[in-house]
């Protein structure tokens, strides 16, 4: 047979959509509560606590909080003592696993803490603490090899989105750590958190930031399909139960990274709740 007669079988698959719920092979959401520098003590637990008691009801979708350092065993320890699914991050990790790094903490110190994710290149830290994208780079490596699970924030300013430069910018910081997310299959997420949206009350449009998930999710493609296909693409920026559904219901908006109202346990609960209502009413999982 000459290479122009050879042939793929032909799909016999049916579309997605008409699959039976149960053997869709989808992404599950995950709404992640970025505390920032709240919460950091007893009052933290309480916290997560409150929001575990919630999360039970919504198995659906993926709770993860993310308290500061100073929380993160005692609010894992709390967790773990109830039986709760609901996984602990770090917001931040350093590079090294051990040495002479005044202030830092490695993956592997967070591990033994009870941390499964470690939140990366937040704007935050890009802009007040001068992380780059090389720096980025080099948590998700120490974090691929200490075991923990990445969740890499990308976002453009306001003055790069007036300049028409959020695609560039985002395509810039997505490159720089995708081919290592990667690695760890679709077991990697990305955030997009528009700068101008966090802490503001301006959130993106559900058409807005579909589109741009949408280009995230093609710059993954560019690395491999599947692991594009597999990776959460979460929205962050003033994400609140009032706004949640126009968010979540988008096709490649796989879940919300929320700040502020994070800290309130019945409110984010309504986040995780929306997002547990949307798998149940066919969004694939
Ligand atoms: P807000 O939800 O307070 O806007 O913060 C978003 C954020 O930065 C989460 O990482």
């Amino acid at each position: 047979m000459s290479e122009s007669e050879t042939h793929e079988p032909e799909a016999k698959t049916a579309p997605i959509d008409e699959l039976p719920a149960a053997v869709v092979q989808g992404r599950r959401p995950m709404i992640a509560g970025n505390w920032k520098m709240n919460a950091g003590g007893t009052d933290g637990c309480d916290l997560a606590l409150a929001i575990a008691r919630i999360a039970a009801d919504h198995d659906e979708t993926e709770v993860v909080v993310a308290p500061p350092y100073t929380a993160i065993a005692a609010v894992a320890n709390e967790l773990y003592n109830k039986k709760s699914d609901v996984a602990v991050a770090a917001q931040n990790v350093f590079y090294e696993e051990s040495g002479a790094f005044t202030g830092e903490v490695s993956p592997s110190m967070l591990r033994i803490a009870g941390a499964t994710w470690a939140i990366i290149g937040h704007s935050e830290r890009r802009q007040l603490f001068g992380e780059t994208d090389e720096n980025v780079l080099k948590k998700v490596v120490a974090a691929n090899a200490g075991g923990l699970k990445c969740i890499v924030c990308v976002g453009e300013t306001l003055d790069q989105r007036e300049a028409g430069q959020t695609l560039q910018v985002i395509e810039r910081q997505v490159s720089a750590f995708a081919a290592e997310l990667a690695k760890s299959g679709g077991d990697g997420v990305v955030a997009y958190e528009p700068v101008w949206a966090i802490g503001t009350g301006k959130v993106a449009s559900p058409e807005d930031a579909q589109e741009i998930h949408a280009a995230i999710r093609g710059m993954l493609a560019l690395v491999d399909g599947e692991f594009a296909e597999q990776t959460r693409i979460l929205y962050g920026g003033s994400v609140k139960a009032n706004n949640a559904e126009g968010l979540l219901s988008q096709k490649d908006i796989d879940g919300a990274l929320v700040g502020g109202a994070a800290l309130e346990a019945d409110g984010f609960g309504k986040i995780i709740a929306m997002a547990a209502k949307l798998v149940r009413q066919g969004k694939p999982q």
